[in-house]
């Protein structure tokens, strides 16, 4: 069982130097797919990848996945700090406009995004990630970060490989109660 990853301390909120990020992000990715290896239940998943994505990036003020629960809207899944939105359609936010085009959205500065949803209006910069499985778009990965430019185009690259590995195996949505 993972006990969670081997990282130095870094206090929330630090904005390291763009290459220290992209070393502690690639130093934490074999640490990461070793907790996830053999994992097929989607919310273990989503779960213990909000948990290390956020022990890893200590620039976000939020780290989680919001989950596509019909033909055009999202609900939120497992994640790391404030209160999230529970519902966002595919014509809202940063989270739609990554579903709907099933392209990364890397913002530099949220208040120069049309139609940002504010869930922390701390939020100053945001990434997030589509998430397909068997060619449809499942989920997105959001990090949102106080720090204008809290996300560079490397790490954009590294977490959308991580994503493709980590879901890109046998992944099960998680069955119903009952
Ligand atoms: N900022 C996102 C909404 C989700 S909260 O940040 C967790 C958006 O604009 O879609």
């Amino acid at each position: 069982m993972s006990e969670g990853i081997l990282l130095e301390p870094v206090a929330r909120g630090t904005l390291l130097p763009e290459p220290a990020r992209v070393a502690r992000l690639e130093s934490a990715l074999p640490q990461v797919l070793a907790a996830l290896e053999g994992e097929t239940d989607e919310v273990a998943l989503q779960a213990t990848l909000a948990c290390l994505l956020w022990e890893t990036l200590p620039q976000v003020n939020w780290c989680g996945f919001y989950r596509r629960i019909g033909e055009r809207l999202l609900a939120v899944g497992p994640y790391q700090g404030g209160m999230g939105c529970l519902r966002i359609p595919f014509e809202r936010g940063v989270c739609g406009a990554c579903a709907r085009t099933e392209t990364t959205q890397l913002v530099p500065d949220v208040h120069a995004f049309p139609g940002h949803i504010a869930c922390d209006d701390a939020t100053r910069s945001e990434l997030v990630i589509p998430i397909t499985v068997g060619g449809r778009l499942r989920a997105v990965l959001d990090l949102d970060s106080p720090h204008p430019g809290g996300f560079s185009a490397a790490e954009a690259r590294i977490l959308e490989a991580l994503v493709v590995r980590a879901f890109s195996g046998e992944v099960h949505p998680s069955p119903g109660i009952g």
